[in-house]
């Protein structure tokens, strides 16, 4: 992360410990790993400069502008300042709109926010990336509206409560979990002409994403020739930091300034769950 961003944060975090139980020290320090890690929301939610590096001082106030033909979304301010961000949410809305896709007016968020996936966030992590939004500055910024040319649909199903996560002992599980919060699949599985997942290719790739850096193609995260297959645990970690087999780094948007700070234990884990998926032949143009 940017320092001036860590530096924001630390400033606030000090301040709540000050006047909080050690329970909800402990959350914010568990949100704060997850969202400056595998969760990466900042990847889309953070502010950015014109060429589109993200600008960490401005924190969560709000980014990426998705240009596609079924959309065009703008990641909103989720700052807690009241007019402009969501200050004025409480813990149950906001988990709503995390993990359900649902405002507290009651529309539906859009794609690209990856509420397929978020729909398997366990309750205790869902409370601690809250937590970790409920400490950070608030930033004035108001953010254009989303302009669909898709219907959405009516919710994401029926309402999320009671989850828990895998425990870490069991790898491969606990790395589908990881890679769920850490929306991997969203760019790495292949969209219909409507925009949606095909979920029946999940992993293999194809999606195109155009940028400041021309153009970045998602790969072929399965054991796959088109894949991963002959890939080693090494070259696989290091690749999702952000380094590729050459030594060169990969292209945005991955979130790499996010995945880098992902620890060691749960880095194995993720890679483990991706030689568990089904092998798909690459979903792109060769
Ligand atoms: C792939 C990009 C992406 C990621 C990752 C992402 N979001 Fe979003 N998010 C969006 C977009 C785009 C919208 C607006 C969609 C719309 O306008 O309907 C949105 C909307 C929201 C909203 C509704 C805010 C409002 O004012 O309407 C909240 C809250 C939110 N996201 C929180 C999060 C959190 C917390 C995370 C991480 C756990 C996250 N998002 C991850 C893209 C993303
Ligand atoms: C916002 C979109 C996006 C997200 C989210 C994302 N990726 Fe990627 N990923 C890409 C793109 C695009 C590339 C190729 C970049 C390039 O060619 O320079 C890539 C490359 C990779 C590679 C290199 C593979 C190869 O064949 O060289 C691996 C491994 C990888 N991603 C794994 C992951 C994992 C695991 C996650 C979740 C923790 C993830 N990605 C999340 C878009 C994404």
């Amino acid at each position: 992360m940017g320092t001036l961003f860590r530096m924001a944060t630390g400033v606030l975090l000090m301040a709540q410990i000050g006047t909080s139980s050690g329970q909800d020290v402990a959350r914010i320090a568990r949100g704060k790993y997850l969202m400056e890690g595998v969760v990466a929301c900042g990847n889309c939610h953070i502010a950015r400069g014109e060429k589109g590096e993200p600008i960490f001082s401005r924190g969560l106030s709000g980014g990426m502008v998705f240009d596609e033909p079924p959309f065009k979304a703008y990641a909103p301010n989720i700052t807690p300042d009241p007019e402009t961000g969501i200050g004025k949410w409480t813990d149950a809305q906001l988990g709503k709109a995390i993990r359900e896709g649902i405002r507290p007016d009651g529309s539906i968020i859009g794609p690209p926010m990856p509420i397929e996936f978020y729909r398997r966030m366990s309750d205790a992590d869902l409370a601690a990336i809250i937590a970790y939004l409920r400490v950070q500055p608030p930033v004035k910024n108001a953010v254009e509206k989303s302009k669909y040319n898709i219907p959405l649909p009516p919710n994401y199903g029926p309402a999320v409560k009671g989850i828990r996560a895998p425990s870490p002992k069991e790898t491969i599980k606990y790395g589908e979990y990881l890679a769920n919060i850490g929306h991997c699949m969203e760019c790495h599985t292949p969209r219909d002409e409507k925009g949606m997942l095909q979920l029946t290719r999940l992993g293999a790739g194809g999606q195109v994403f155009k940028g400041p850096w021309g153009e970045s193609v998602a790969r072929n995260l399965t054991p796959h020739e088109s894949g991963l297959k002959g890939w080693n645990k090494t070259e696989i970690a290091l690749a999702i930091r952000g380094i590729g087999k050459n030594g060169a780094h990969y292209k945005p948007p991955m979130a790499f300034d996010w995945y880098k700070n992902i620890n060691a234990s749960d880095m194995n884990a993720l890679v483990a769950y991706l030689g568990s998926l089904r092998p798909q032949p690459f979903a792109g143009r060769e």
